[in-house]
């Protein structure tokens, strides 16, 4: 014979709510079992040089205006910078398909039309239409004649997908306004062995004499890469302000 028990309604309640204090530990453990996947966008105060958004603990810089162009055609680039180490590290060959996203004034897209010949193509891809309307006068006076400027939009590169052999960043990636996004298009448009070049200003150095937002450490970089789905293939230290970092689709 089965005895039944019965319990006061006070004590039902208690229970109850022992049994939900255990749900919810149970879920709260789950999710703290989860990976630290942070595909998402924050807010902060917005300081000098950020943008007042956040992608995985970094505030994301402003966008550097058109108005600057000058600043990338500086004489005192090539010392500061050295862009002959970057290029000899970038290892351009003709023929190549290469994307300069953020290419600006077309600095470095030009460099690279010449190695990669007339068998190659260089994307130049801005997401402000004024630098391309400076690129373009540049490649006109140069007879350049393999360089294509795309206009990007904050959100897509707006490249074929599959279509590119080798995609660079040089200081663009910091103030990318939705790096999510931007990388998922980028991804796409590379070739299935595809690499992707991103050269930032050195956080760990304070000797670069360069905005806090407009640098990133090698360590956050990694990060958010691994967050976005590329595989670290190396890191190049042989420019005297800049990282480079290789990383594969
Ligand atoms: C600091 S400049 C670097 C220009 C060039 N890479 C160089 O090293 O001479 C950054 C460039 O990235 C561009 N940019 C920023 N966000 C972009 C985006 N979502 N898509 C394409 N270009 C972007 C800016 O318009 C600007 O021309």
């Amino acid at each position: 014979m089965h005895k039944q028990i019965f319990l006061p309604s006070s004590m039902k309640n208690l229970s109850r709510l022992i049994i939900l204090f255990f749900c919810a530990m149970i879920v709260a453990s789950a999710s703290a079992a989860e990976p630290a996947v942070n595909l998402v966008y924050g807010k902060v105060e917005k300081n000098n040089g950020g943008s007042g958004k956040t992608f995985a603990g970094r505030e994301i810089a402003s966008v550097m205006s058109w108005h600057g162009a000058g600043w990338l055609e500086r004489a005192e680039r090539k010392t500061e910078e050295r862009p002959d180490l970057l290029l000899q590290a970038l290892e351009p060959k003709p023929g190549m398909v290469i994307a300069d996203i953020g290419t600006g004034s077309g600095y470095y897209a030009r460099q690279l039309a010449t190695r990669v010949g007339t068998n190659g193509k260089v994307f130049a891809v801005d997401v402000q239409p004024q630098m391309l309307d400076i690129l373009n006068k540049q490649i006109q006076a140069m007879g350049i004649k393999n360089i294509t400027p795309v206009l990007s939009t904050e959100r897509d590169v707006n490249l074929a997908k599959d279509s590119i052999d080798l995609a660079i960043m040089v200081d663009v990636y910091h103030e990318l306004q939705y790096p999510i996004e931007v990388m998922t298009s980028l991804i796409k448009a590379l070739k299935p062995d595809g690499q992707l070049v991103l050269v930032e200003f050195r956080a760990e150095d304070p000797n670069v004499p360069i905005n806090a937002h407009h640098k990133m450490s090698q360590a956050q970089i990694k990060k958010e890469a691994a967050l976005l789905g590329l595989t670290w293939v190396k890191t190049i230290s042989t420019l005297p302000w800049q990282h480079v970092v290789i990383l594969r689709k």
